[in-house]
């Protein structure tokens, strides 16, 4: 018997898997004896979420041949150097094209041990048990991978789909507070870009949501996997409307970018651009002053920044902006909102515009 509380299909065809969501589930023997059904497992975590779920994880999946490689713990270590620790541990494990890369952790070992179980013997198979709100609800669903290059955030990786994603709601519970909050910033996304009565039901339940009580953020979580199974069913490879999942992400990139990375955590990043997004999104004439005000409000109350760092320019924004994977044919790729729940993508906009929503949004207004 097992603890799933919700499946959420994605629908890819040959490629397509389930998201499994549930209390307990890392516990769970009889889930990964029926869903995983590998015999050569390699645990990808960290130095800080290991202690705390490796040997859980472990003794649920049995008797079977389990390693781990354990990695340290931050976005700067999502690097080339750091994932060839995963090669290492698979070449000296001997690990065969039958194998299974499992990622136990947040977006950053996700994103690695996806991008290692992509190109390790041309692609293995590759499972994620998401551990951070933020990657229960976005990085471990879709199959995009990769790691850091010191000049841009994410430049090098690949699309690999995993074969299925097991959420533990419990693991959320050892979260630090700062953690949470950046999850809630791709909760509140999904509200802004696809589902206005989802970002209402996120403004009565925000509070419930930070006291990390279980029956909202199961919801939370499965209306969040829900839009992201059904953009990414539609568009596996972002050549349309998977775009709408990087609104707030281009200003985002850059404020990550700007501080070095870590400082800033992705979250709080997607925070401040969709904050500008927004305010961008009132000056093209689609949202009102209120509507722009109701949506800065909703992310203040997840305790995230509606405002980018101070030190920060017009000049350096539309500098790293201008480096994002998004832009084409020299434009920046904006995603924006027509309407609450309702996002398009644009280059056609005036960039008098963009410099001046940079300023606007920027804290003293006037650089
Ligand atoms: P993260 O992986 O750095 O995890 C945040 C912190 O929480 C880390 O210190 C981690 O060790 C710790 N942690 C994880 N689970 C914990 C738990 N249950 N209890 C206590 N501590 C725990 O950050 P993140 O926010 O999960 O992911 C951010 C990364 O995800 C970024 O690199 C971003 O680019 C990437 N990302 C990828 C996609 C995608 O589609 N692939 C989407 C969004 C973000
Ligand atoms: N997080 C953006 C995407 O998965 O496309």
């Amino acid at each position: 018997m097992s603890n799933i509380d919700h499946t959420v299909n994605i629908d890819l065809q040959e490629r397509s898997y389930p998201i499994l969501i549930g209390s307990g589930l890392l516990a769970d023997a009889s889930l990964f004896s029926d869903k995983l059904p590998y015999r050569h497992i390699l645990v990808v975590s960290n130095e800080t979420v290991a202690p705390l779920y490796l040997d859980t994880l472990k003794t649920a999946l049995g008797n079977r041949l389990v390693e781990q490689v354990v990695l340290p713990d931050g976005e700067q270590h999502k690097t080339m150097e750091v994932m060839n620790r995963i090669f290492d541990t698979l070449m000296n494990g001997r690990f065969g094209r039958d194998c299974c890369v499992l990622a136990l952790g947040g977006g950053v070992v996700g994103d690695m041990a996806g991008f290692a179980a992509a190109s390790y013997q041309r692609g293995v198979a590759f499972v994620q048990v998401p551990t951070t709100l933020l990657a229960q609800v976005d990085s471990s669903v879709g199959g995009k991978t990769g790691v850091n290059h010191a000049l841009g955030k994410n430049m090098i990786g690949a699309f690999h789909q995993p074969t299925a994603v097991v959420i533990d709601s419990d693991a959320l519970q050892t979260l630090p507070d700062r953690e949470l909050s950046a999850g809630l910033a791709e909760i509140i996304k999904y509200g802004f870009i696809r589902d206005a009565d989802f970002l209402q039901w996120l403004e009565e339940n925000m509070s419930s949501l930070l006291a990390r009580s279980k029956p909202e953020l199961t919801h939370a979580i499965k209306r969040s996997c829900e839009i992201k199974a059904e953009i990414v069913a539609a568009d596996e490879y972002e050549h349309g409307v998977r775009a709408y999942l990087n609104f707030g992400h281009t200003f985002g990139h850059a404020i990550e970018t700007s501080q070095g990375y870590g400082n800033w955590l992705h979250g709080e990043a997607v925070a401040a651009g969709m904050s500008m997004a927004l305010t961008m999104s009132a000056r093209l004439g689609w949202l009102d002053n209120t509507e722009v005000a109701r949506g800065l409000a909703i992310i203040r109350s997840a305790n995230l920044p509606v405002e980018p760092p101070p030190e920060m320019t017009t000049d350096t924004f539309l500098e790293l902006m201008s480096r994002d994977k998004k832009v084409r044919e020299g434009r920046i790729r904006l995603v924006l909102l027509k309407a609450i729940g309702d996002a398009i993508v644009s280059t056609d906009y005036d960039d008098n515009h963009l410099s001046a929503t940079i300023k606007q949004c920027l804290p003293d207004h006037t650089a």
